[in-house]
C-alpha cells in the first residue's frame, strides 16, 4: 500500500493493520518509525477525531504533525492542487487530507512523491473503518458476524461495505430509496463478497435487516456538504433512527456503533448511545491506534 485513499488500497493487508492496531493499543509495538519524519494534516472540513487522532498518533510515533487548514493555505487563494503536492512532497514526509471532493485527493496523490492517506471525502472514509473492525474484534472476537448499516449510504458506510467484504462479514444497508451507497463501490463489495462468502445486501424494512444482527451502525442522516438537503433529509430518514426499540430486535448481545458525531434524536437516541450495548466510546478512542496502524505500516514498508 503507497496510499490509502480508498478502502481498496488497503484490501490485502485489512487483517494486518487491524492487528498492528490492536499492538499498538496493548504497547507490544513500541518502535517509533516516524522519528524526525513530518507529517502535513491538510483539512477541507471541520474535525474533531480524526484531527486530534492523527495529531496525537503522529508525536507518539516519534513525528512532527503540521495541521493545515485550506483556508490558511494557499489552496484557498486558487493554487492548484498539483503545484501544492510537488511543493509539499519537498518538505514533507507523508500528507493526509480531508477533502470535500474525493477526486482532490486522487490529485493530490498523483502529484505528490510522499504518501497520501484520506481522513474522509464525500466518497469514503477508509481510517474510520479500521478503528471500526478493531472495535468489532475488541467486542465479538472475529468478523464471522452480521453488520447493519442504518441510516444514509455515505462515505462511512461505502468504505465499510468494501471492508466488510473483503473480511467476509455479513453487511446489510438499511436506507430508503435514493439513498443507497455508491453504486459503483456495492458493484465491487458483491465481486468481493463471492470470493469470501460475505453476504451484502440492501434492505428498506430497518426492522428486518437488524434481525439477528451482532452490531447496528449509524451516522448521521446530514453529512457534511449536504446540509442543503436537511429538510429532505430529516422527512426521509425518520424510520431510520436506532432507539432501543430497534435495539431490542437485533441479537442480545448486540453492539451500537456510531462514528460520531452524532445528532442524538435523529439517527440515534441519547439512551443508545449511553446504553451498555453501545461501543461508541470505545470506537471512537480507536481511531488513535488505527491511524497510528495505517501510518506505521506506511513507514515500515515503503
Ligand atoms: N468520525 C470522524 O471522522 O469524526 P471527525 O469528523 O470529528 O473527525
Ligand atoms: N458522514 C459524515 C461522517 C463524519 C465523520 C460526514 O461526512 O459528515
Amino acid at each position: 500500500m503507497e496510499n490509502l485513499i480508498s478502502m481498496g488500497d488497503a484490501k490485502d493487508i485489512v487483517y494486518e493493520l487491524v492487528n498492528i492496531a490492536e499492538d499498538l493499543k496493548s504497547g507490544k509495538i513500541t518502535d517509533k518509525p516516524l522519528k524526525d519524519k513530518s507529517v502535513g494534516m491538510i483539512f477541507e472540513k471541520s474535525s474533531t477525531r480524526t484531527r486530534v487522532s492523527f495529531e496525537v498518533g503522529i508525536h507518539q510515533l516519534g513525528g512532527q504533525p503540521l495541521f493545515l487548514t485550506t483556508k490558511d493555505l494557499q489552496i484557498g487563494r486558487g493554487e492548484p492542487i498539483p503545484d501544492t503536492a510537488r511543493v509539499l512532497s519537498r518538505f514533507l514526509d507523508c500528507i493526509t487530507i480531508r477533502a470535500k471532493k474525493h477526486e482532490t485527493v486522487l490529485e493530490l496523490a498523483e502529484n505528490a512523491s510522499i504518501p497520501v492517506v484520506s481522513a474522509l471525502t464525500d466518497l469514503e472514509h477508509p481510517c474510520q473503518i479500521f478503528a471500526d473492525l478493531l472495535t468489532i474484534k475488541e467486542y465479538k472476537g472475529d468478523f464471522d458476524r452480521k453488520i447493519v448499516f442504518i441510516g444514509d449510504g455515505n462515505n462511512v458506510c461505502n468504505s465499510l461495505l468494501l471492508a466488510a467484504a473483503y473480511i467476509g462479514m455479513d453487511m446489510t444497508v438499511a436506507c430508503p430509496e435514493g439513498y443507497e451507497p455508491d453504486g459503483e463501490i456495492y458493484e465491487l463489495a458483491l465481486e468481493e463478497a463471492k470470493v469470501t462468502g460475505a453476504k451484502i445486501e440492501i434492505e428498506r424494512d430497518v426492522e428486518k435487516a437488524v434481525e439477528n444482527a451482532d452490531v447496528l451502525y449509524t451516522d448521521v442522516w446530514i453529512s457534511m456538504g449536504d446540509e442543503d438537503q436537511k429538510e429532505e433529509r430529516e422527512r426521509v430518514f425518520v424510520p431510520y433512527q436506532i432507539n432501543m426499540e430497534l435495539l431490542s430486535k437485533a441479537k442480545d448481545d448486540a453492539i451500537v456503533m456510531h462514528c460520531l458525531p452524532a445528532i442524538r434524536g435523529q439517527e440515534i437516541t441519547d439512551d443508545v448511545m449511553l446504553c451498555d450495548q453501545s461501543a461508541i466510546w470505545d470506537q471512537a478512542e480507536n481511531r488513535l491506534h488505527a491511524q497510528k496502524a495505517v501510518l506505521y505500516y506506511l513507514f515500515t514498508n515503503n
